[in-house]
């Protein structure tokens, strides 16, 4: 990434990194600066395909408003933790623009469809949305939502939680698996299909470099873990966020932010399950 991006707004800045790509590339200053650089790791990036059979708590929010309906609504992802309860991002219900709640008109939760042009599996109406109390939009902090289904799934195995204060979960270089539908290449190819991609936990030391305090995007590492290959190429994206980031089997991150998607230096960032399980486990 080009050095002036850093100094962009956050929430610009993220954007504008897939814009600026895009819009740069008549430009060969700014191709060779900025999209080249990231192109050839752009690419949940650098992942494969995964299913709901061998992940069946791994959901798709979807609202009648997005895509117009196309790819099953699909805004977000999540998890289900118990038989009536979906956890995912709170940003997801937030207008990343004016960053104010937003509406999810016709939320519901899909579960069990791998592929997202299709009909398998069921949708679900969801009932109430809670928010972390303590969730801040502009530091992305406690990036947490917890959604009640209107029907109970009993026989759908769900993901344990990593428990309050947990740290071994969050070891450097210790495996992380993250599930999506998101963008595969940061340019708007949303994957129809579910992929997952296996990222190192990386240190909070590292991440506190790459993402500094003072930034808009500023590490927090008491309510974020980072996950993601020095070099990049491997990366949850843009549509991945709420979704799971799975460490030994349990429930230990949910995507939450990142600046561009796989990019060398610049790690995903994730909410740390830890450090919002209390606040979460008294709403299941
Ligand atoms: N905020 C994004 C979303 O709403 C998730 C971004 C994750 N980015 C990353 N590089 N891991 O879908």
């Amino acid at each position: 990434m080009p050095p002036f991006l850093d100094t962009l707004p956050a929430r610009l800045g993220r954007r504008a990194v897939a814009l600026v790509a895009l819009a740069a590339l008549p430009s060969p200053l700014l191709v060779l600066g900025a999209a080249q650089q990231a192109g050839a790791q752009r690419r949940i990036v650098g992942g494969s395909t995964a299913s709901t059979a061998d992940h069946p708590w791994m959901v798709a929010l979807s609202s009648r408003k997005q895509f117009g309906s196309a790819h099953s609504g699909q805004f977000c992802g999540g998890a289900l933790v118990t038989g009536t309860k979906v956890v995912t991002a709170a940003h997801c219900f937030y207008d990343e623009s004016t960053g104010r709640r937003t509406d999810r008109p016709g939320l519901r939760v899909v579960l069990g469809r791998d592929d997202l042009r299709g009909t398998a599996g069921r949708e679900v109406a969801v009932t109430n949305v809670w928010i972390d109390p303590d969730y801040s939009f502009a530091a992305n902090t406690r990036d947490v939502a917890v959604l009640t289904l209107a029907e109970a799934q009993p026989e759908r195995p769900v993901i344990e939680l990593v428990g309050p204060g947990e740290s071994e979960p969050y070891a450097e270089g210790t495996p992380a698996t993250v599930f999506g539908w998101g963008d595969t290449r940061g340019d708007g190819s949303y994957s129809p299909v579910l992929r997952q991609v296996t990222v190192p936990i990386v240190s909070d030391a590292v991440c506190g470099h790459a993402y500094p305090a003072g930034g808009d995007t500023a590490y927090d590492a008491r309510t974020m873990v980072c996950a993601g290959e020095e070099r990049g190429g491997k990366d949850a994206c843009q549509g991945d966020s709420g979704g799971p980031l799975v460490v030994a089997g349990r429930l230990a991150g949910l995507v939450s932010w990142g600046t561009g998607c796989a990019e060398a230096a610049h790690p995903g960032v994730y909410t740390r399950v830890a450090a919002v399980a209390e606040s979460v486990r008294s709403v299941l």
